[in-house]
């Protein structure tokens, strides 16, 4: 063999049998082949083997089964980013003259998805405030409405929905239930029976900020459903990302964790400063949805916000002030962020939208990282001194 061909048919390692890597190889290749046609239609071929990445992917396999595994769930499609895993949901169960549910208390693009780009497809929606029963009530009555799509806790204001309420009003109109479970992350409210889950794998599942991803979670049928949507629509993960993100989460219970523990601590912090209005994080025990949070979560993730008794320059000042937290508006990386909430969270809402949802020009959101709290507490106390002397 020519050395121009062998660089393009390179040498071939195998390792003998019983010799097996602690960590999984990595699938980089796009194509995968057999011996004959024949092989490649055999019965087991057609179960478990593979033929093209777009289709499917041992390492990316990997990952979902993994997180179907911390889901509670039977199985689970990968795909590019967050908002690919809600557009594979809207359009997998939806069709022209169905109508979505969901609230204003909701990541933005999600908001953007339904009300400006679904309407095109024929697709209704009706958007409530996630605590107004009634108006649940009567829209999940409605016959047109085909699914409702929510938040626990709510991004940006750490709202706690009643899930176990939410699924049996869902499933008594047969609706059918998303839950976008970014915040809580992949180890939370498996109890429930919700039928769909969606994930940016971006936040707590990659975890270090330097990938993007995305995860619908269901049973077998449920996700065999949307699987030829998922094929042919083409957002789906790269195998590159699908092994960070299987690296990220084996730190992930970890992380989760130290999120947690720091961000309760910074939300007692922040509670016992003038210069703060009010604290919204469900892990604080006097959050008016503490009880509830606390019966459907093990913990309350990193994200909190507050309104500062400030206008709207002093609050810019304030988030301009802070060393450690960029100013950026992601979550579930090692490293904290702040966001001012009406510009980064709201700017598609309306002024009456916005203050019903609680968002102020005052209002603050802090993505808690993993660093040692006592900086971030430091950093915090340097700009309170800094904008309110
Ligand atoms: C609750 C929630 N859902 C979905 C997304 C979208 O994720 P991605 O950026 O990976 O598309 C985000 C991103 O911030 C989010 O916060």
């Amino acid at each position: 063999m020519k050395k121009e061909t062998r660089v393009t048919h390179q040498p071939k390692v195998t390792l003998p049998e019983g010799n097996i890597p602690v960590v999984s190889p990595v699938y980089r290749s796009v194509k995968f082949t057999y011996p004959t046609i024949e092989a490649s239609l055999g019965a087991d071929a057609k179960a478990r083997g593979y033929d093209y990445s777009r289709d499917s992917n041992p390492t990316t396999r990997q990952l979902e089964l993994l997180a179907a595994e911390l889901q509670d769930r039977d199985d689970a499609i990968a795909v590019a980013s967050g908002m690919a895993s809600i557009w594979l949901v809207l359009l997998g169960k939806l069709k022209a003259g169905d109508r979505i549910v969901i609230f204003a208390e909701t990541y933005r693009p999600t908001r953007v998805a339904v009300r400006e780009l679904l309407p095109r497809f024929g697709i209704e929606f009706t958007m409530l405030g996630i605590e107004d029963r009634a108006g649940i009530e009567r829209e999940f009555a409605r016959d047109d409405t085909k699914l409702v799509l929510f938040e626990s806790p709510t991004n940006p204001m750490m709202l706690v929905p009643d899930i176990a309420a939410f699924v049996a009003l869902a499933q008594r109109h047969g609706v059918t239930t998303v839950l976008d479970n970014t915040f809580a992350g992949l180890h939370s409210h498996g109890q429930f029976d919700i039928d769909y889950y969606v994930h940016s794998m971006t936040k707590y599942g990659g975890g270090h900020g330097d990938t993007l991803g995305g995860m619908v979670i269901g049973s077998s049928e449920r996700i065999a459903a949307l699987r030829k949507l998922a094929v042919n629509m083409g957002s789906t993960m790269d195998p590159g990302v699908s092994y960070l993100t299987l690296r990220g989460l084996k730190t992930y219970y970890l992380r989760y964790e130290r999120h947690s523990e720091n961000a309760l601590a910074i939300a007692e912090y922040l509670n016992g400063r003038d210069e703060v209005e009010r604290v919204c994080y469900p892990g604080l025990p006097d959050d008016p949805n503490h009880e509830l949070a606390a019966r459907q979560m093990d913990d309350f993730g990193g994200v909190l916000s507050f309104d500062l008794r400030a206008d709207k320059a002093e609050t810019w000042a304030f988030i301009d002030a802070l060393e450690l937290f960029a100013t950026a508006a992601s979550l579930g990386a090692t490293e904290s962020l702040v966001s001012p909430v009406d510009l980064y969270q709201a700017g598609d809402l309306s002024a009456e939208e916005a203050a019903g949802a609680g968002i102020r020009e005052s209002t603050v959101r802090l993505a808690v990282g993993i660093e040692h709290v006592d900086d971030l507490l430091g950093d915090l106390e340097q700009a309170f001194g800094k904008v309110f002397g």
